[in-house]
């Protein structure tokens, strides 16, 4: 028997269930090793507050205590004291306060489990605007202006490689990291500037466990991945739903899901805004978990994990242009 720490996940193939809370809580309260899959999109850095209230003066309360800019407090302490995830001070922090949530799920996480984790950067600006929603601080949305301290790698027009970072800060934990894919997205909107090329692209991290003794071992089924096994993948972005803009497409998550958990196996998706990886899961014949901190998206989380018709995008014309154009370059 696993000792009970608060969360029994579904045990009944096809079943899902959301917990609504903060994930660093929710994933220390699963029986250990009892997770196949860790897939999800946490938020990204300073691009948006969710309808979240954040201490813009959080830096300074930090430094008021004694801490310096270059020391991240503990995640305990920041959202303690108002902090949000994803709108830290620092993008420093954001890495650091990241590793610190995936380090909890480590041991719900079963020794032949994996970690799938969609993450996109950042340009850093000095004085930045961030929306309430909205991709890539575009669109009509209503949104608030804040200063972020520059200082070594932090200036004006830096594309910060918060991926990198965090997939280093992983490593760096123990944790494998067995591919970096790239999620292409044929559909971003233009943007105004005229000095750089679009970002047009996001990466999804692979992370296994390392064991005590010898080269990793993990559940992964070859036959479900995209024909040519590539690690670069064009998916359009999805048009959001329920209101989030940062919906997974199908297309993306389904190989993911398929290849690297088992039939009947637990998919946990620890950020999982309107509850696409569930949906997918069941769809597949997995059980689905979702923790999500606002109310808002947890109720469409559990009205969408059931929901067959969420687990299915047909693909639109130019997602399927695009693959058939990418597989003419491979073959
Ligand atoms: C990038 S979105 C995920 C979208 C999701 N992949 C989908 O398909 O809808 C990140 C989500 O994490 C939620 N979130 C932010 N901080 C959180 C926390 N500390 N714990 C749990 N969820 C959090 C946000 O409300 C948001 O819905």
């Amino acid at each position: 028997m696993t000792e009970f720490r608060g969360i029994t996940p579904p045990l009944l193939e096809g079943a899902a269930e959301v917990h609504e809370g903060d994930a660093y809580d929710l994933l220390d309260k699963l029986p250990a090793e009892s997770v196949d899959l860790i897939i999800t999109s946490p938020p990204y850095w300073g691009l948006r507050t969710y309808g979240l209230d954040h201490n813009e003066e959080i830096l300074r309360d930090w430094e008021r205590e004694g801490g310096s800019k270059e020391e991240a407090p503990s995640y305990d302490w920041y959202r303690l004291n108002g902090g949000c995830l994803g709108l830290e001070p620092l993008p420093e922090w954001y890495v650091s306060n990241l590793v610190e949530i995936f380090q909890r799920g480590a041991s719900a996480l079963k020794p032949g489990g994996s970690i799938w984790v969609n993450i996109g950067d950042t340009y850093f600006a000095r004085w930045s605007s961030i929306r309430f929603d909205g991709r890539q601080g575009l669109g009509d949305n209503p949104r608030m202006r804040r200063k972020t301290p520059m200082g070594g790698f932090r200036q004006e027009k830096q594309l910060l490689m918060i991926p990198a970072r965090f997939a280093i800060a992983m490593q760096n934990q123990r944790w494998i990291l067995r591919n970096d894919l790239i999620w292409e997205k044929r559909n971003v909107p233009p943007r105004p500037e005229k000095d750089r090329l679009r970002l047009a692209h996001e990466h999804f991290y692979h992370f296994v466990k390392r064991p005590k003794e010898g080269r990793p071992k993990y559940y992964y089924d070859m036959s479900a991945v995209e024909e040519g096994a590539r690690d670069v993948v064009r998916v359009n972005v999805s048009a959001g739903s329920d209101g989030h803009s940062a919906t997974f497409p199908v297309g993306l998550i389904e190989p993911r899901i398929l290849s690297s958990c088992p039939p009947g196996g637990l998919v946990l998706d620890p950020f999982c805004g309107t509850g696409r990886s569930l949906a997918v899961a069941i769809k597949n014949g997995r059980r689905g978990l979702g923790f999500e901190i606002t109310s808002k998206f947890s109720t469409s989380a559990r009205a969408n994990a059931m929901d067959l018709r969420f687990a299915t995008e047909v693909p639109d014309k130019a997602d399927a242009a695009g693959q058939a154009e990418m597989q003419s370059h491979l073959f």
